[in-house]
C-alpha cells in the first residue's frame, strides 16, 4: 500500500541542519543498553542522511518516564554510547541538555556529517505538553531546518517532539516509520487471506477494540494469553479463544495448553496473513513460554505475510531470533501502544502532522 507522507527520499537533506526524532526508549540494566532493538531499527534513516549529505543530524528521544524532571537513571548518555558503537565509520556525539546555549555550542561545534544526540526530552515538563515554546527552543537551539520523524514508538503521543515540532519545520518521515505504518496499514486494508489474527496479552481492555477492528476483515482470531485465562468469550464462531493451561502450584493460569497451541499453529499453516499481539503465556519464565515459542517458530518459517507487534510480543520474538537467526517475519514491529492503537484504527498524532506525499 502507498505511503501517504512525504519521506526523507522526498526533500533534498544536502547541506541541510537535520533534526530527527527517534524512539529509543530501551530496556536498560545496571546502566547500560540491555536491547538495542530500537536503536539498530533507526541506522537506515540516519545512514540515508549523511550519506546523502545532510550537514548535521540532531538525534532528539526520550528514555522512561521521568515525569518531567531531571532523573540521572534516564540519561540517554549510555544510548548515545551504544549508538556509537554501532556506527563506528561515524562521529557520535551526546550533549547533556534539550535547549539553550550549551547545545548550541555543541551543534556549533559538531563537524559537518556527525550525528549530536540531545538528552532526554522528558527531563522537561513541556514535553509531554505538547509546547509549541520547548519546540521553538528545541529549533532555535539546535538550528535545524528540517524535522525527521522516525521514531514509530512514539507516533500515538501529541508530544512537543512528535506534534509541535512538526507544525514548525517540515516534517517528513523516516524508513522505519514508513516500513512500520506501510506494513501495518497494509495488512488492514488489503491483507491476504486467509488473515489470522493471533491476541494474548494482560488486558482485555486495551485488545477488544483491535479484536473489533479485525473482524470483520479477519477470517479467524485466536485468543490466548491472560485474557483467555480470565475467561474472555465470544458468541462469533471466527474467534476461538484457547480453553485449557498450563496451571502453577498455586493454580494461576501461566500458559495456554499444547493442544490449544497445537490449533492455532494449525491455523498458522492455512494462513496468508499473520498478526500477531500480545504472548500466549507469561514468557518471561520458560515454564509459561511454549505455546507462544511453537506460535513463533511456525510464524518465521511461514510464507505468509507476518507482522509481530505488541512491546512484550515483539521483545520475546527478538529473543527467539537471536537463537534462531533463520527464521523470518515481515516485521517485527519496534512499537508497542503505537502498532496497538494502529490496529485498532486510531490515528497517530505524530503520524498525521507530517507533509502529505
Ligand atoms: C514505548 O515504549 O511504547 C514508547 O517509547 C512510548 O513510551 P510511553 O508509553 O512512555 O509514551
Amino acid at each position: 500500500m502507498a505511503f501517504r507522507k512525504k519521506t526523507i527520499e522526498d526533500v533534498n537533506v544536502e547541506g541541510k541542519v537535520v533534526l530527527v526524532r527517534v524512539d529509543y526508549n530501551v530496556p536498560m540494566k545496571d546502566g547500560q543498553v540491555a536491547e538495542d532493538m530500537r536503536i539498530r531499527a533507526s541506522l537506515p534513516t540516519l545512514d540515508y542522511l549523511l550519506n546523502n549529505g545532510a550537514k548535521k543530524v540532531i538525534l532528539i528521544s526520550h528514555l522512561g518516564r521521568p515525569d518531567g524532571e531531571v532523573k540521572p537513571e534516564f540519561s540517554l548518555a549510555p544510548v548515545a554510547e551504544k549508538l556509537a558503537e554501532l556506527l563506528p565509520e561515524r562521529e557520535v556525539n551526546f550533549v547533556d541538555e534539550t535547549v539553550g546555549d550549551k547545545v548550541k555550542e555543541a551543534v556549533e561545534n559538531m563537524p559537518e556529517g556527525s550525528i549530536l544526540m540531545l538528552e532526554n526530552l522528558r527531563f522537561s515538563p513541556e514535553e509531554e505538553a505538547d509546547s509549541d515554546d520547548f519546540a521553538r527552543a528545541i529549533v532555535e537551539s539546535t538550528g535545524a531546518e528540517m524535522f525527521v520523524q522516525d521514531g514509530f514508538a512514539v507516533i500515538h503521543r501529541a508530544h512537543a517532539s512528535t506534534d509541535a515540532i512538526a507544525r514548525l519545520l517540515p516534517g517528513v518521515a523516516g524508513y522505519l516509520v514508513e516500513k512500520e505504518v506501510s506494513s501495518l496499514e497494509g495488512v488492514m486494508v488489503e491483507p491476504g487471506h486467509p488473515l489470522l489474527v493471533i491476541i494474548g496479552g494482560a488486558k482485555v481492555e486495551d485488545k477488544t477494540p483491535m479484536i473489533e477492528k479485525f473482524l470483520p476483515i479477519a477470517d479467524q482470531i485466536a485468543v490466548g494469553g491472560k485474557i483467555a485465562a480470565d475467561g474472555y468469550t465470544s458468541d462469533d464462531p471466527k474467534i476461538y479463544v484457547a480453553d485449557k493451561f498450563i496451571e502453577n502450584e498455586e493454580g494461576a493460569k501461566l500458559d495456554i495448553d499444547e493442544d490449544c497451541a497445537a490449533k492455532i499453529v494449525e491455523m498458522i499453516n492455512d494462513a496468508k496473513t499473520i498478526i500477531w499481539n500480545g504472548t500466549l503465556g507469561m514468557v518471561e519464565d520458560p515454564r509459561y513460554a511454549n505455546s507462544s515459542l511453537a506460535i513463533a517458530m511456525e510464524m518465521g518459517i511461514s510464507d505468509a505475510t507476518t507482522i509481530v507487534g505488541g512491546g512484550d510480543t515483539t521483545g520475546f520474538v527478538e529473543t527467539v531470533l537471536a537463537e534462531n537467526p533463520d527464521l523470518n517475519f515481515t516485521l517485527v514491529s519496534t512499537g508497542g501502544g503505537a502498532s496497538l492503537e494502529l490496529l485498532s484504527g486510531k490515528k497517530l498524532p505524530g503520524l498525521e502532522v507530517l507533509r502529505n506525499s
